[in-house]
């Protein structure tokens, strides 16, 4: 027998730089490896006007031939035609594997781009520009990409680093402030999975969830941020470790995808998930009840609200153990055992999961 081993890795790099201008052109400088003779820009209706001009403009000086496609806002941009409109304006515009696609706007628009990006003549290069606070401590970071098919959400997709990252914290300033509380929620499980200083700075700041101008803001980007690549360099694809991301989603995907939840922000859904996951570790007596207690009560003042909507406890459990992250009819649930660690429960007691749902519900 004869056996060759082949190894690949990627780089990303990520900037946090307040002027995305700058940052764009300041990044690129110098850099032979970034040289492109083409740029492609995917953003949506409500982040058009207010930062595509800055983008262009910072690839244009460049020198780089620049086009671009503006998508209606909203979830259900993360489609099959979404994607079919991306490829014909890839192909229209003739861009090649050295050309690079940006996305710039939310987790809707990254998600999208980056399959595109991905997909496209098996991979052209991906720059995210991230501009709500879920997409720059979360969605842009980690290389998942995916559309929604079929009803089901991120159903079809894959993994795909873009070779550079840039959040500028300063466009978080004409997020609408109803979108804030989605990127705290993420915020928050980075603490709680791995940064028990972050936690605490959460825990301790009344101001939160208002921004912008905060002067922890950056820092506070930079910890989750953090938090993320750590996990995400120890198990890019999700096999063992990057599970623990999995904190509050595998409720919050259940939710998600329940219809009573139509229009719930995927951070609220993640809170909500969050607060019955921790309610379900006590139950199973990993988690401590005052650790429990500081869970629930952050997560309240971050605004979030613990109810199911309506949604019945049975449909919540089915979907939960239909979850893309269930193995078999087994549950698996990450818990927070102690501040700052979350680990990985095969095998989790359905009357357990059933209780807390009831409970929840009543
Ligand atoms: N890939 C991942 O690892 C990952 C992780 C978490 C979430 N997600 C996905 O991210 C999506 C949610 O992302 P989101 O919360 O960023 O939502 P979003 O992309 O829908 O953006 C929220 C709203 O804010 C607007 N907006 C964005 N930036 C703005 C700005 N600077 N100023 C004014 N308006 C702005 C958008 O137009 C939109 O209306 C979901 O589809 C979720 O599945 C992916
Ligand atoms: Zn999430």
């Amino acid at each position: 027998m004869r056996e060759i081993s082949l190894k690949v890795a990627a780089t990303s790099r990520i900037l946090i730089e307040s002027g995305l201008s700058r940052a764009l052109s300041g990044a690129f400088a110098g850099r032979e490896a970034f040289t492109a003779a083409a740029a492609f820009v995917v953003t949506d209706e409500n982040v058009s006007p207010l930062y595509l001009d800055r983008v262009a403009a910072g690839l244009q000086s460049m020198g780089w031939r620049v086009a671009s496609r503006t998508l209606p806002p909203g979830e259900q941009t993360k489609s099959f035609d979404s994607l079919l409109t991306l490829y014909k304006d890839f192909f229209d515009q003739k861009l090649d594997r050295s050309s690079i696609v940006v996305a710039l706007g939310g987790g809707v628009i990254g998600d999208l781009t980056g399959f595109a990006a991905a997909t496209y003549m098996r991979g052209t290069r991906l720059l995210q520009v991230p501009t709500t606070l879920l997409a720059q401590v979360d969605a842009a970071i980690g290389g998942k990409v995916a559309v929604n098919h079929l009803g089901i959400k991120n159903s079809i997709g894959t993994f795909y680093q873009p070779e550079l990252v840039i959040i500028d914290p300063e466009v978080l300033s004409t997020l609408p402030g109803s979108e804030l509380p989605n990127g705290f929620a993420e915020i928050s499980k980075a603490a709680l999975v791995a940064d028990k200083d972050l936690f605490e700075i959460l825990e301790k700041d009344d101001s939160l969830p208002a921004l912008p101008g905060h002067e922890m803001l950056e820092e506070i980007i930079y910890r989750a941020v953090a938090v993320k690549v750590n996990v995400v360099q120890q198990d890019e694809r999700e096999s063992g470790r990057r599970r623990v991301l999995n904190f509050g989603h595998t409720i919050g995907h259940a939710l998600e995808e329940s219809s009573a939840f139509e229009g719930l922000s995927h951070g609220e859904a993640v809170a909500v998930g969050m607060v019955l996951e921790t309610r379900l570790a006590r139950l199973l007596k990993v988690t401590d009840a005052q650790l429990a207690d500081r869970i629930e009560a952050l997560l309240a003042r971050l605004g979030f609200k613990v109810h199911l909507h309506g949604a019945s406890p049975e449909d919540i459990a089915r979907l939960t153990y239909l979850d893309k992250k269930a193995k078999g009819s087994r549950l698996v649930f990450a818990l927070p055992v102690k501040l700052g660690s979350v680990e990985v429960f095969e095998d989790v007691d359905p009357a357990a999961l059933r209780r807390v749902l009831e409970e929840a519900a009543s």
